[in-house]
């Protein structure tokens, strides 16, 4: 079958392109037929080296992926053949609280990953998608869609008719924009570019801040909340946000950190803070099958349909990876496996 390969740290220039022999499933496995797999941020740091525990040899990156139940071992119970089914961030964690145990492996940073025709995992790696959803949109859901209904609903608990902040239009800020929406919260959006805010409009975003033009956005954010505050911040900037998304948190409210597109570096935050405004501030990764299943649920119902800005076809891969790292997209980047 043909592949990507990256070993973590070698830069975008060391993707390549490679031929990788097809493997029968063992007796608890399924192979699937990868047809679209998209990209998130983290992909570019593992290219860049700046990703937790990577192994020393390359390996098929991403995370994200959809495709068709084409072989199963003989013990396989949850999946028969032809079933449409997506990657599990992390294939350990099926349920219930994370633990290091859970999530010392993900798809495309310590395992191969999705960037291929094929994966071969234990069938617990992977959920049933969306069956409203086409294989490149239900393609989105592995990371930045989890990581998104995990900070709203699980380490969030955010109830009907509260207030959200969003850092940016990222895959994960717009999975989130997108689900709470239909679950009826009031959402605030931030961008570099004005552009990018009307389309988040045109996407049902309640208010939308410049950070650029408005560097103290947090006084914006507190004015559209009339002084009070929002309930919850999906903190993806981290170095160059995490402070003043503390400040634009009400009381009792709960900042998820989840990313660090602005920096990965120390901040400094005064405890009072935290204790005078019974704030809490949450660490969250991915999320587990659980969660992902309850996602799939919410998109059916709900018939939510994710943004996809691009979709490559397969040998212009390398091209999608350079594309995300501009940074001009608003939504997903997706790789069309089979084009
Ligand atoms: N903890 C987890 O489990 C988990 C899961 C998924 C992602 N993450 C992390 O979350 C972050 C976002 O991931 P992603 O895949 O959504 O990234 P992405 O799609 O590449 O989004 C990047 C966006 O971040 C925005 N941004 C950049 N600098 C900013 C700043 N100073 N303030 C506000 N927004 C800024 C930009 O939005 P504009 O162009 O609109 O300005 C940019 O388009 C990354 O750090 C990633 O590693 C963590």
């Amino acid at each position: 079958m043909k592949a990507f390969q990256i070993k973590a740290g070698a830069g975008l220039a060391g993707l390549e392109r490679v031929e990788r022999a097809s493997r029968k499933p063992d007796a608890n496995e399924i192979r699937v037929r990868i047809d679209a797999a998209a990209l998130n941020y983290r992909d570019l740091s593992f290219a860049k080296g700046q990703f937790f525990n990577p192994p020393d040899y390359p390996l098929i990156p991403l995370v994200d992926g959809c495709g068709d139940v084409v072989a199963v071992g003989t013990a396989v119970t949850r999946f028969k053949l032809g079933d449409r089914v997506i990657t599990s961030y992390y294939p350990r964690w099926i349920d219930g609280p994370l633990s290091f145990g859970k999530t010392a492996v993900s798809f495309g940073a310590q395992t191969d990953g999705t960037l291929a025709q094929e994966l071969t995992a234990s069938e617990e790696a992977f959920a049933h998608a969306p069956r409203t959803l086409d294989a490149i949109a239900s393609a989105t859901l592995s990371c930045a869609g989890v990581t998104a209904w995990n900070a709203l609903f699980v380490a969030g608990a955010i109830k009907p008719g509260a207030s959200v902040l969003l850092l940016g239009t990222g895959g994960v800020s717009l999975w989130a924009l997108q689900l709470a929406r239909t679950a009826g919260l009031f959402t605030i959006i931030t961008s570099s570019q004005d552009e990018k805010l009307e389309r988040a409009r045109s996407l049902g975003a309640s208010a939308t801040v410049n950070y650029r033009k408005t560097p103290e956005w947090q006084e914006e954010v507190l004015r559209l909340t009339g002084g009070k505050g929002v309930d919850l911040v999906v903190e993806v900037g981290g170095e160059g946000t995490l402070a003043r998304s503390l400040k634009a948190t009400g009381p009792g409210g709960t900042i998820v950190v989840i990313g660090r597109v602005s920096g990965g570096g120390g901040v400094s935050i005064e405890p009072g803070a935290l204790i005078a405004g019974a704030k809490r501030l949450v660490g969250i990764t991915a999320g587990s099958r659980s969660m992902l299943e309850q996602l799939v649920r919410f998109v059916d119902v709900n018939e939510i349909t994710p943004n996809i800005d691009k979709v490559f076809p397969f040998d212009e891969a390398p091209s999608a990876y350079e594309y995300l790292e501009m940074g001009r997209h608003f939504g997903k980047v997706v790789v069309d496996i089979r084009a």
